[in-house]
């Protein structure tokens, strides 16, 4: 008997069932012992012993499904050494419940907090494979982690909406993007959408540089100015403040979002009107797009295949158009930044588009 238990945890996102599916539909291709006990809601189910077992059929017809069948939650990686509100020792609780239920292995759909405590059951002696989940694509070691190109189409069609609006009304648009501590969502939204000036939280942005370029464009006769913007951009001013200062200015603002404190920056500088446009949860929800299906399902029979080996402490990953596993201890707590001076950034610089840097 093949016992495997699985689990999604952390933010959702469109591929998480399609790559359950692939995962499943690959070990009962290869054996008809298989028991799938699936905990709900992340690292919770596995900490309180909630799970239903699961068979093939459930796996069925959920390729386009978005969200996930197990339900997931976040448990942040550094409370998981403290106890619970009574007094549980989560870790020693997750571990009890693998023996209890004689697990051969854990399935782990993650992003980054949830890889690093899938490392940690690992450090404890669980066998674990894991899988790169996030629209964010931040996880170091994968090219691509599932989710992310959903997520760019969704946002891709929010800026291609929002053109036709802009220009009717000659408007400056701000389209706030998913993505806290990495740009990628915006980048390649801004880039695919047309986007006149995309804000990273990797590239520090001057407001006076977007309103010379807001002026200029206006100058020259174009009609309107989109403008991509992460959730986590930042001036360069606050760029230098430490992480203290960087904390209690984020408490005591007065904007809701990033977005809005762009709009206060452009309307002090510029006398166009600016409209904000925040997606937020869409770029999360919906159908997997074509290409995180395919992904999803290689990434699923990588790690299938991993469990049939006996290979585990693994995160199943793309690199260079190939499925490869990498090392859970290397991929632990690194993220996978947009680098400033890459070939993609310098591209979008020669097509014009501004990052409000230079
Ligand atoms: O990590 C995925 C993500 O969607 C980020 O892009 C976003 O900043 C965050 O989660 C939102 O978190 P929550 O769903 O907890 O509001």
């Amino acid at each position: 008997m093949l016992r495997v238990g699985m689990l999604t945890s952390g933010g959702d996102c469109q591929a998480l069932n399609a790559t359950m599916r692939g995962i499943v539909k690959s070990l009962y291709g290869k054996r008809d012992d298989v028991e799938i006990y699936g905990f709900q809601e992340g690292y919770k189910g596995l900490i309180y012993s909630n799970f239903k077992m699961l068979t093939s059929k459930d796996f069925s017809g959920i390729l386009t499904v978005g969200g996930t069948i197990l339900g997931t939650s976040r448990q942040p990686f550094k409370k998981m050494r403290e106890p619970d509100e009574n007094g549980l020792d989560k870790v020693e609780a997750m571990k009890h419940t693998y023996h209890k239920l004689n697990l051969d292995c854990l399935v782990i759909l993650g992003g980054n907090g949830t890889q690093k405590t899938a490392n940690l059951l690992r450090e404890e002696g669980l066998n674990i494979v894991s899988l790169p989940k996030t629209i964010d694509n931040d996880l170091w070691g994968t090219d691509m982690t599932f989710g992310f190109q959903s997520a760019v189409d969704i946002a891709t069609d929010v800026i291609d909406k929002i053109h036709t609006t802009a220009t009717s009304h000659s408007r400056v648009f701000i389209v706030e993007i998913m993505g806290h501590r990495v740009g990628w969502v915006a980048l390649h939204a801004g880039i695919a959408g047309g986007a006149d000036i995309i804000l990273l939280p990797e590239i520090p942005y001057d407001p006076e540089n977007l309103a010379d370029t807001i002026n200029r464009r206006a100058k020259e006769g174009k009609r309107f100015t989109i403008i991509a913007v992460a959730e986590g951009a930042i001036t360069k001013k606050d760029a230098k403040l430490s992480k203290k200062e960087m904390k209690e200015k984020q408490a005591n603002s007065p904007y809701p979002s990033v977005a809005y404190e762009v709009a206060a920056e452009l309307q002090k500088r510029t006398d166009q009107e600016v409209r904000i446009t925040v997606p937020g949860h869409t770029q999360r929800g919906g159908i997997p797009c074509a290409y995180d299906r395919v992904l999803s399902t290689r990434l699923g029979a990588s790690a299938a295949q991993m469990i049939l080996d006996g290979e585990f402490g693994y995160m199943a990953a793309m690199v260079d158009g190939e499925t490869t596993k990498i090392p859970l201890s290397e991929v632990a707590g690194k993220l996978k930044y947009v680098d400033p001076k890459s070939s993609i950034i310098k591209e979008a610089k020669l097509v014009g588009i501004s990052f409000g840097d230079e």
